[in-house]
């Protein structure tokens, strides 16, 4: 399987501390992999470093052959890959579906000759049809109307994932997508992702709840103190030593 993205030892230093270290990692297309590691390990900042939030202090970011380091969030985005934050950003005064609609590609028109030209009303046709579809792979669809306010933990994280597909993205970073939801709806966020995976899109999932996640997880990167210690599938990444030994006191379990 290629490679979608590609870390090639990432630091990121703010002021005296090493927030990441020499990260290299690899995403495989079509895949769930996952980044664990206790709290400021430096996950966060690694997305952010691959993801235009924030500009690694060293290394290189690859997407497919590209070479996106230092790349701004938007252009990142035109490629094909998007985030999701650890708390949901959605625009909580608009609608699901407006919140799917805002993340589209849009063509756009010159405002003098819409009137006239009206491509973009076959435009939206199109992208309402295809947000609808969205909401529909997510199960927000009976959803699509009400206020982005009034959903759920777990439907607000799905909205993210929404976003994401209706970006384009073919990479969605995930930041604790299961963060604060109860175990059996994180289950079936992790559930439809997995769909999604057999459709053909890649997942970076950063997740603490590991005992949940990791049974979706096809390989695994585990980090401690701005490193990498540990990476391969999750029974070899939740028996090495190292990584219980990191976790000793709170076992993997109840990471
Ligand atoms: N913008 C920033 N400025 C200064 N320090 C930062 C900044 N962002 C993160 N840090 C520090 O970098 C370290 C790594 O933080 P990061 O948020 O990446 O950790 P994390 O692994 O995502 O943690 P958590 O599991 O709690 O979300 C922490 O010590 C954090 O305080
Ligand atoms: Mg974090």
């Amino acid at each position: 399987m290629r490679n979608l993205l590609v870390t090639e030892n990432i630091t990121k230093k703010f002021g005296g501390l090493v927030a990441v270290n020499k990260v290299s990692i690899e995403v495989k297309e079509q895949t769930f992999t996952m980044l664990i590691g206790p709290n400021g390990c430096g996950k966060t900042t690694l997305i952010n470093c691959c993801t235009g939030i924030l500009k690694p202090t060293e290394g290189r970011v690859l997407f497919g052959d590209t070479d996106i380091t230092g790349w701004p969030t938007h252009k990142i985005y035109e490629v094909g890959f998007v985030r999701s934050f650890q708390i949901p950003l959605p625009f909580l005064g608009l609608t699901v579906l407006d919140n799917v609609l805002g993340a589209m590609r849009n063509s756009g028109e010159a405002p003098l000759k819409a009137p006239f030209r009206r491509l973009w009303v076959q435009e939206e046709e199109n992208n309402m049809e295809k947000a609808m579809e969205i909401l529909r792979r997510v199960r927000l669809d009976n959803h699509w109307d009400k206020p982005s306010h009034t959903l759920g933990a777990a439907q607000l994280k799905m909205l993210e994932v929404a976003k994401g597909l209706a970006s384009g993205a073919r990479l969605i970073a995930l930041d604790e997508p299961i963060g604060g939801v109860d175990p059996a709806s994180a289950d079936e966020i992790l559930t439809h992702v997995a769909e999604l995976k057999k459709e053909g899109l890649t997942f970076l999932v950063v997740e603490h709840r590991i005992d949940i996640a990791a049974p979706y997880a096809d390989y695994i990167y585990a980090m401690d103190l701005g490193r990498l210690i540990s990476q391969g599938t999750p029974s070899e990444v939740l028996n090495d030593p190292k990584v219980i030994e990191v976790y000793l006191g709170k076992g993997v379990e109840a990471c």
